[in-house]
């Protein structure tokens, strides 16, 4: 294959990487999420690898232009990709992310329109930093180039870039929900135009369910009158394709990391630590939208309807700290922490406590750790775009012995129907479902992963990669197919 002069240009508002400073030293630690794995083994892959000459990543940066300066002097580390940061003011950042992106979006996105902030600045500085985003990439963005946009932070980015260029290929992926038009229509009437506006500057715009699919496309109709064909938009000067793309996770390094020396060793620990006890496992960023107290007392009303499981059983729960600065953030820890006080309060014995609770980051091989020993997973979000530690647990179920509990709210639910599905809201349900789980005959446990397996197998994180970008090539090519009619 031919080399090719173009670049593909992802832009996100975080940065797959964390700049570290130890002794006055700089140093890059790239993040082992499954965007960025998923990319870099796209890119490695024989076929691609001439795809696209160069690849940049751009985001915000959250640490100062001058140590970035010095870090480009002192360094000369080779990425997968070049890394661009946005170097955003901060109170402009604040009222952006702390304001629009997580204290009106997010709220209103997981259905959660009480808490959602209604405030002209903040919208004023959410347009601001996706006008400073667009201006950045305007200076690189060559013809020819692919420009791939991820998530609500940046929802008005495409048509600010189209704006300028409008034969440009740009494709957005949304990783939260899209709401019902019910739910959308909340938003104050100009700022919801300018996002949906905002979104059809791309070319394809994808969303992991057929649901978020049709409610984006219902909305497209309600807001601004678009009418659609199955999934394609017609406007004036050209199609839009909106469509489904359940995003995967790197199975593969999931699936083998209990051979990892330093995850048989966790293991070890763990088990060492809870003997002859079953364990039930939770892990979530911390957000009101992950149904946490809820989850407490599902957990709770087990222990009060089955005695039997006192001291036999211990609830794993981990809390990662998450957007502290927004109120309703700290609100909801203090939330958990006095449920979790109140619960081991009623049942711990002095030789048992039935919530082991932790609220810090976990490391991999310690997540993949507890993913192998425990018993059942319990993810009972109230609402998620996905959920990929659903799948994860999965995954790491080497023998095929564990049982997933999943909330149907969550975008997962909709591939992982082996699963113990539940109204994360009703607590006698979820505690039926744990005791249903925690009874569970290993034949069932072995039928039901393996069936899950196999289908996040087929469906990994580089599928979905290849799957998007193919798409994106798919409806670039119609476009032009329709112009010459
Ligand atoms: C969700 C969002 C991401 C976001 C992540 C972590 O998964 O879809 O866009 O990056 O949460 O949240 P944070 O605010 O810390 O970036």
């Amino acid at each position: 294959m031919e080399k090719s002069d173009k670049s593909l240009i992802l832009v996100s508002n975080r940065l797959p990487f964390q700049l570290l400073e130890q002794d006055d030293q700089l140093t890059m630690k790239q993040s082992d999420g499954g965007l960025v794995t998923a990319l870099i083994s796209y890119f490695n892959a024989e076929s691609n690898r001439d795809v696209f000459q160069q690849k940049k990543w751009f985001g915000s940066a959250d640490f100062p232009e001058k140590r970035w300066k010095k870090f480009k002097k002192q360094s000369d580390v080779q990425t997968d990709f070049t890394i661009e940061p946005v170097f955003i003011d901060k109170k402009v950042y604040n009222k952006y992310y702390n304001g629009f992106c997580n204290a009106t979006l997010w709220p209103l996105f997981h259905y959660f329109p009480s808490y959602v902030v209604y405030d002209q600045e903040f919208f004023e500085n959410y347009e601001e930093v996706n006008k400073i985003f667009a201006e950045r990439l305007l200076k690189v963005i060559k013809p020819g180039d692919t420009i791939w946009i991820h998530d609500y932070q940046l929802f008005l980015l495409p048509q600010l870039i189209r704006d300028k260029m409008p034969d440009a290929t740009i494709g957005f992926f949304l990783h939260i929900p899209f709401p019902s038009y019910e739910i959308f229509r909340l938003l104050h009437s100009p700022w919801k135009e300018k996002i949906v506006r905002g979104l059809l500057g791309a070319d394809l715009i994808g969303f992991h369910t057929h649901e978020y699919v049709q409610h984006f496309l219902k909305t497209v109709r309600m807001v601004l009158g678009y009418d659609h064909h199955y999934r394609t938009i017609t406007m004036q000067d050209r199609l839009v394709k909106a469509d489904m793309f359940p995003l995967g996770i790197d199975y593969e390094k999931f699936s083998t990391a209990s051979r990892k020396p330093e995850v048989v060793q966790k293991m070890e620990a763990i088990t060492k630590n809870f003997p002859d006890k079953k364990i039930i496992f939770s892990v979530d960023r911390l957000d009101y939208t992950k149904g946490v107290t809820h989850r407490l007392l599902g957990f709770e009303r087990l222990l009060e309807k089955h005695p039997e499981w006192i001291e036999k059983v211990v609830f794993v729960m981990v809390i990662v700290p998450s957007r502290q600065i927004i109120s309703k953030y700290n609100e909801r820890r203090i939330l958990i922490e006095e449920n979790v006080g109140r619960l081991n309060g009623k049942y711990s014995t002095l030789s048992w406590q039935p919530v082991i609770y932790r609220y810090n980051n976990l490391d991999f091989e310690e997540l993949c750790a507890l993913y192998h020993v425990a018993d059942a997973a319990l993810i009972t979000p109230l609402r998620d775009g996905m959920n990929l530690v659903a799948k994860e647990y999965i995954a790491c179920c080497s023998e095929q012995q564990g049982v997933l509990i999943l909330s149907e709210l969550a975008g997962a639910a909709s591939e992982l129907g082996e699963a113990l599905l539940v109204n994360p809201l009703d607590t006698e349900e979820m505690s039926e479902a744990i005791q249903q789980a925690l009874t569970m005959q290993p034949e069932e446990q072995r039928r039901k992963i393996s069936q899950m397996q196999k289908r996040l197998i087929d469906y990994d994180v580089h599928s979905w990669v290849n799957d998007f970008l193919f798409q994106l090539t798919e409806i670039k090519q119609q476009q032009k197919t329709e112009q010459q009619k």
